[in-house]
């Protein structure tokens, strides 16, 4: 196991690329589910989840291999139409080959995945608009097995966005009979792409980016073609690197628009964002203003970046408050903030931060992947040494973090580390 070890107090400066977003990287690659033939897909992150993803896609019989930024998948046609406990267990986003398999298949057996760090996390709105498609939906011996002859499109109305639900269904739905219009759906730039790309491969789909999306079912798609767009909670991570460094940086390779609300806060927080040709420049204030933030779907201020955002407001000029509204136990890096110094107080579903001068080095574990995030950007203010524990949480969904954090000046390093003892 490795850990992160980092000397605080540096302020960052420099520019950085940044790298495919994974959550449009994992449904682009289980869309090479619906199509024979050579898929080629270009900036995908290297990533755990990417990698498991692959796995996933070759234990169904497809070729998926990835070098270089370019995972090339070869579909001659499906041989195992289920998604295995083991890979499900690692990943809860291999659930989104339910879709495609039954689209394609009219059948597919997908591990149900269980709770996780950050929520209970069900996906009864995935069966439901299956259901609503026609499927035969069963859940026995913790897999969910679904079945049809072919998918009939109907009118999905979903309890919540839900964003890789909403994927699944889009997905589902484009090889199915006729028109699905899928109400309350996800709006999110992940779900955007995966339509833009679906419509290249031949499918029809209107309206993906607001609340209605209309698929017009087709019998036949090509393979993809597309480049990942640019990870925005990788992007908005270094820009707290910046912001809380009081550093100066250049992210390269950056959609601004998908940083709206996150920019929006940041700036009230006293952070200079400015953006340009060549990217976006964010530059860190002596000390933040605290401002508080409530966690909603996009484009509200992402859930994904809220661990990150909490690492700035513990430094604060005074308090703020952080709700957090998507997942119900999205708290976890507190604990572990406050074995640094941090004064955070948490009722419900918020955090009452309260804003100190100096965070202090610490021992700290990372739970999930964004509060692994979170430990590293208070680890880069924190006098002394922070030894983050865990990291393969970090490693899931951020492209070497810490080199790129290097190459802006952060003392940071990996070493090996002897498992940590969990009871303390
Ligand atoms: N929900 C249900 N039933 C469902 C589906 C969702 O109750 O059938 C609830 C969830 O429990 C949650 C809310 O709806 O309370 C929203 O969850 P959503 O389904 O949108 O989350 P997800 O699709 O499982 C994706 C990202 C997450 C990100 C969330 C929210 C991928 C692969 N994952 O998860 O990313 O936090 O949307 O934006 O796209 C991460 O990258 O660190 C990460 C966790």
């Amino acid at each position: 196991m490795q850990k992160i070890l980092i000397d605080g107090g540096v302020s960052l400066s420099g520019e950085v690329k940044i790298s495919g977003a994974k959550n449009s990287a994992l449904p682009l690659l289980m869309a090479t589910i619906l199509a024979d033939g050579e898929h080629r897909l270009h900036n995908v992150p290297d990533l755990a989840d990417v990698r498991t993803t692959c796995k996933l896609l070759r234990e169904l019989g497809v070729d998926a291999q990835m070098g270089r930024g370019v995972a090339r998948v070869t579909n001659s046609g499906v041989s195992n139409c289920e998604a295995s406990y083991d890979l499900v267990k690692t990943m809860r986003a291999s659930v989104l080959c339910l879709g495609p398999l039954i689209g394609r298949f009219g059948q597919a057996r997908v591990s149900l995945p269980g709770g996780c760090a950050i929520g209970t996390r069900p996906i009864d709105q995935h069966l439901k608009g299956l259901e609503k498609l026609g499927a035969k939906v069963q859940i026995e011996h913790g897999y969910v097995d679904a079945s049809a002859r072919r998918l009939t499109g109907a009118q999905i109305v979903l309890d919540m966005a839900t964003v890789t639900g909403t994927e699944n269904l889009m997905m589902a739905a484009v090889l199915a009979k006729g028109t699905t219009k899928i109400k309350n759906a996800a709006m999110e730039p992940e779900v955007v792409q995966l339509a833009e790309v679906l419509v290249t491969m031949g499918a029809r789909i209107r309206g993906a980016g607001s609340e209605s999306i209309e698929i017009e079912g087709v019998t036949e798609l090509k393979p993809a073609r597309c480049a990942v767009i640019p990870d925005r909670i990788e992007a908005g991570t270094l820009m707290v690197a910046a912001a809380i460094t009081n550093g100066d940086v250049l992210l390269r390779g950056v959609h601004s628009e998908h940083l709206a609300a996150l920019i929006e806060k940041l700036v009230e927080a006293g952070v200079a964002v400015a953006e340009s040709p060549d990217g976006l420049r964010v530059k860190g204030p002596a000390r933040p203003r605290p401002v508080d933030v409530t966690t909603k779907p996009y484009p509200g201020f992402a859930t994904d970046m809220q661990a990150q955002f909490m690492a700035l407001m513990v430094l604060a000029r005074g308090t703020s408050v952080i709700s957090e509204h998507i997942f119900e136990n999205r708290f976890m890096h507190v604990q572990e903030l406050k074995r640094m110094g941090a004064r955070i107080q948490l009722k419900g579903s918020q955090a009452i931060v309260r804003g100190v001068k100096q965070l202090t080095g610490a021992q700290v574990m990372a739970t999930d992947l964004r509060a692994s995030a979170s430990l590293v950007l208070a680890g880069l203010v924190a006098r002394g040494r922070t030894a983050v524990h865990r990291v393969y949480h970090l490693d899931r969904g951020y492209q070497r973090l810490d080199k790129k954090l290097r190459r802006l000046g952060a003392r940071i390093r990996r070493s090996r580390a002897r498992p940590p003892v969990t009871i303390r």
